[in-house]
């Protein structure tokens, strides 16, 4: 069975002060039944692990496809790694829509995140015109495909299933929608790694919050969660936490 993983996206918010938060959440006692991951600006990075101290893991939300090189403004998997980042958060639909990134440039960034030691966050979600059009489980499926390269390891991969018209609009799909996509995800993780596909941790994102927490934990092939909005804040955060673990 897959490890569980309450997973934050701070998206870019944060400044100095907001470390408070990090602090409330790994003074919080720990769950024993799933891991805590905050995925943090790169310039929170390196201070939210020292004041974690392995409480909880942090993470970066990009990284470059190339390990070092003249890309001003980029920061590579390797920096992540070493200002202590364990995850990192790829193929965000914000990212593909913001900075017209593509599958085969989000499967160099797995690879490129897995060789220095990361495991990738690989994110996949249709938008509402192609769901609208029926064609939710081809888009995932492609979009999957795409994004793991030959070489791409399942032992440091976790997938999110984020509906592009779900994140920061308070729409989440009726579950049996959220069954649907988990259900062929794994179906082509399996195909494509066999047997430790089980293994990999399948997120739902969009619109999570302490309200609706239980009702996506308690669904088949839901290993956790990817959360934006309600991450920034460790009471809400904290409640999305005690659900998975009690899932
Ligand atoms: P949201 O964002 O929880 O604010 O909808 C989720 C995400 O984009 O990862």
């Amino acid at each position: 069975m897959a490890r569980r993983l309450a997973a934050g996206n701070w998206k870019m918010h944060g400044l100095s002060a907001d470390l408070a938060q990090v602090e409330a959440l790994c003074a919080a006692p720990q769950p024993e039944r799933c891991e805590v991951l905050l995925c943090l600006p790169a310039t929170l990075i390196d201070r939210a692990a020292r004041l974690s101290a392995g409480r909880i893991a942090i993470g970066g939300e990009d990284c470059h496809a190339n390990p070092q090189g003249a890309h001003t403004g980029d920061i590579s998997a390797a920096m992540l790694k070493d200002a202590g980042a364990s995850h990192v958060i790829l193929g965000h639909s914000e990212r593909r829509a913001d900075h017209g990134e593509s599958d085969a440039l989000v499967a160099a960034k797995v690879l490129a995140a897995q060789a220095a030691g990361l495991v990738a966050i690989l994110c996949v979600g249709e938008t509402l015109a192609e769901r609208d059009a029926g064609r939710t489980l081809e888009v995932v499926s492609a979009q999957l495909a795409g994004s793991l390269a030959q070489g791409a390891d399942p032992a440091n991969l976790v997938v999110a299933y984020e509906p592009v018209w779900a994140i920061g609009t308070g729409r989440v799909p009726v579950e049996g929608d959220i069954l649907a996509v988990h259900a062929a995800l794994r179906a082509d993780l399996s195909a494509r790694f066999g047997a430790v596909a089980a293994d990999i941790p399948l997120l739902y994102g969009g619109s999570v919050k302490p309200e609706n927490a239980a009702q996506i934990f308690a669904l088949k092939d839901v290993d956790g969660a990817l959360v934006g909005g309600a991450s920034l804040k460790a009471a809400d955060f904290g409640q999305i936490i005690a659900a998975l673990n009690a899932a």
